[in-house]
């Protein structure tokens, strides 16, 4: 099986081709391949081949998608159309990653893959309207949707992610807010890749459709900071709980988005362990 992986330097695409190592695969950076450009998309897959297309591609700061919205829609949109496209030209299955945001957290209980969407701000908006894309363009699509990624490659789109983040500001304040009336799955993306290798090279591959791939559990971003905190040994942060009122966002989020992973228990696929040990395994590999 030839595996292409577009945005193969990001912090999912990294984990993708260690997942993917022991077969044919091909990684794609944005300097191969430019997914708003079906000129660009139909002859790179064109010159590969592959069986399977994972695009990871997309604009994700979700602030500037408010501001920056056509290209917000032309990457997260239009370029997951053309992927699909090009996907279905050469009878290959495109894999999607998608998000926890096209929910709008009314459901206060895990969202399932047969829940309606309903996106509160333009980055959920924008990266449903990939999802829609795919399934209607390519016949062999999987959407995966996951949520609150980390991984040992930094996330290109936002220079790092939340536990870099939380680490450097607890250097440097002496006091730190995190809101704790957010609700979500933090997810290892080294545990994402495998699950993904296992749903597109198992037996069930004709169940094409949407999954939901997250590690298991919930919580709060602030019980997420405090856990982050503990087992990096730092006992004197002074974290202290906010509300997203108070923090003042200029974007709309959920406020529970947590992904019940039904989709992969019902091919028999074994669910992604609990955040806090994916986490625990992260950051003991991080500190090395
Ligand atoms: N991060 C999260 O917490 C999170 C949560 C839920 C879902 N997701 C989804 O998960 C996926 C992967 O996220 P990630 O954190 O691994 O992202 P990332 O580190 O920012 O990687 C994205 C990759 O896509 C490339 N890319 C961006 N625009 C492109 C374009 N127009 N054409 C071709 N390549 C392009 C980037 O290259 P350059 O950097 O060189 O442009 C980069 O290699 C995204 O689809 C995101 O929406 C992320």
């Amino acid at each position: 099986m030839k595996v292409a992986i577009i945005g193969a330097n990001g912090q999912l695409g990294h984990d993708l081709v260690t997942a993917f190592r022991d077969g044919e695969t091909v990684s794609l950076t944005h300097r191969d391949i430019e997914i708003t450009d079906l000129a660009s998309t139909d002859s790179v897959l064109g010159k590969i081949r592959p069986d399977v297309v994972i695009n990871t591609a997309a604009f994700h700061r979700v602030e500037d998608c408010e501001t920056e919205y056509a290209k917000a829609f032309k990457v997260n949109g239009i370029g997951a159309a053309n992927v699909a496209r090009s996907a279905e030209k050469l009878g290959a299955a495109a894999v999607h990653i998608s998000t926890d945001y096209v929910f709008d957290g009314k459901k206060r209980k895990p969202y399932v893959e047969s829940d309606l969407p309903n996106p509160l701000n333009t980055y959920g908006l924008t990266k449903l309207s990939g999802e829609y894309y795919v399934r209607n363009l390519c016949s062999r699509h999987y959407v995966v949707r996951t949520s609150g990624l980390y991984g040992l490659a930094k996330c290109r789109a936002k220079g790092g992610n939340f536990i870099d983040t939380m680490l450097r500001l607890a250097r440097e304040r002496d006091e730190l807010r995190v809101v704790n009336d957010q609700y979500f799955v933090p997810t290892y993306t080294r545990d994402l890749a495998q699950k993904i290798k296992e749903l597109v090279t198992s037996n069930h591959t004709e169940h094409y459709g949407i999954y939901h791939i997250a590690n298991y559990g919930q919580c709060s971003w602030y019980e997420f900071a405090a856990r982050i905190f503990e087992l990096e040994g730092l006992k004197d942060v002074n974290l202290k709980e906010t509300t997203h009122q108070e923090f003042r966002s200029k974007v709309m989020r959920p406020d529970y988005s947590v992904l019940g992973c039904d989709g992969i228990k019902s091919l028999g696929l074994k669910p992604l362990r609990p955040w806090q040990d994916a986490l625990r395994d992260y950051m003991s590999l991080r500190n090395k």
